[in-house]
């Protein structure tokens, strides 16, 4: 016969299991079970929403921004693919779970990733280090970025800009001047340029990220190969992106419509 007392409560926990004390199973073992499920499925959830849909609208958006570089109808091409986006059934309920509820899931819980974060570049200053670090620098860049720019024109409501009180998205007709006054101010144009290249950054480094966590790139050839994939997709994007904004100081952009 075994003494009770002298088992140690981890042992008593794995004998109930075995023998089936619902009791001992509920308050022991249970809670550690889904404690981790949960966190493996938050954390998937989060993988896959930087991909799906952030990833797939930044494309749209920076495909809507570049309507703006046609060095001659750039303005009115732009001015007509905001009104189409905003003349989309149901847009604010589109936009709420399509993009609003799946950016503030990853932005939030994002940054609670980047609190847990231990630094260790100095002592290990391997490149994967380093992108594990940038990666989470770019993510808070992104949360203060994207915050200034969807309530300013997406809502207009940051005082002392001239979008103040006049979003570009309730004003189509006018949406290519309201943002190419924005863009002149330096200071602006600046946050843009830091925003665009932070974007493509974490979402360039981010696919590499999903499709070595998600086993889809395996092998060590395979993951460099995709690493230089995700490198040229980086900077087909910077430059889309840069370009885009030049558009709106610029007509035809940096290379003033060379490519039309
Ligand atoms: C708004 C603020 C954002 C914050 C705070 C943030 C934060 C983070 C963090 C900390 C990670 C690393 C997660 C890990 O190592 O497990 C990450 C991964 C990722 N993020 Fe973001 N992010 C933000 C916005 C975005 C945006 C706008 C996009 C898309 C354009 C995006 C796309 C991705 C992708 C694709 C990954 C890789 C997923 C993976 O690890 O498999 N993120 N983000
Ligand atoms: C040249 C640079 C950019 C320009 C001219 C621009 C322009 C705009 C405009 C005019 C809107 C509001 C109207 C609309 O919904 O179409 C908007 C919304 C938005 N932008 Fe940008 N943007 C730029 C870069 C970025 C970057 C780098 C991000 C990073 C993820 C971003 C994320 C967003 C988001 C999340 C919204 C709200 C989406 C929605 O309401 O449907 N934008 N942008």
């Amino acid at each position: 016969m075994l003494d009770e007392s002298s088992i140690k409560p981890a042992r008593k926990a794995f004998r109930a299991r075995l023998t089936g004390q619902q009791g001992a199973r509920r308050s022991v073992v249970t809670p550690m079970a889904i404690r981790l499920s949960r966190t493996f499925i938050l954390r998937k959830l989060h993988q896959l929403s930087g991909i799906v849909p952030l990833g797939v609208f930044l494309l749209e958006h920076f495909y809507t921004n570049s309507k703006a570089v046609h060095p001659h109808t750039g303005p009115m091409d732009f001015n007509q693919a905001v009104a189409d986006l905003q003349a989309i059934p149901y847009i604010l309920l589109v936009e709420t779970f399509g993009i609003f509820i799946p950016l503030l899931y990853h932005a939030f819980y994002g940054l609670v990733i980047t609190f847990e974060w231990r630094p260790n570049n100095l002592a290990y200053p391997y490149p994967r280090n380093w992108f594990y670090t940038i990666q989470r620098i770019t993510g808070i860049i992104l949360f203060v970025f994207i915050a200034f720019h969807v309530l300013n024109f997406r809502f207009g409501v940051i005082p002392y800009l001239p979008t103040y009180g006049t979003p570009v998205a309730h004003n189509p007709a006018n949406a290519y001047h309201i943002v190419a006054v924005e863009f002149a101010q330096t200071w602006v144009f600046i946050v843009y340029l830091i925003g665009i290249t932070a974007t493509v950054w974490h979402l360039a480094n981010g696919i590499w990220l999903f499709l070595v966590d998600w086993g889809i790139a395996i092998g060590a050839r395979a993951q460099r190969l995709t690493g230089y994939a995700c490198i040229a997709v980086g900077l087909v994007l910077l430059a889309v992106g840069i370009n885009a904004e030049a558009a709106f100081l610029h007509p035809g952009g940096i290379w003033g419509g060379f490519l039309y």
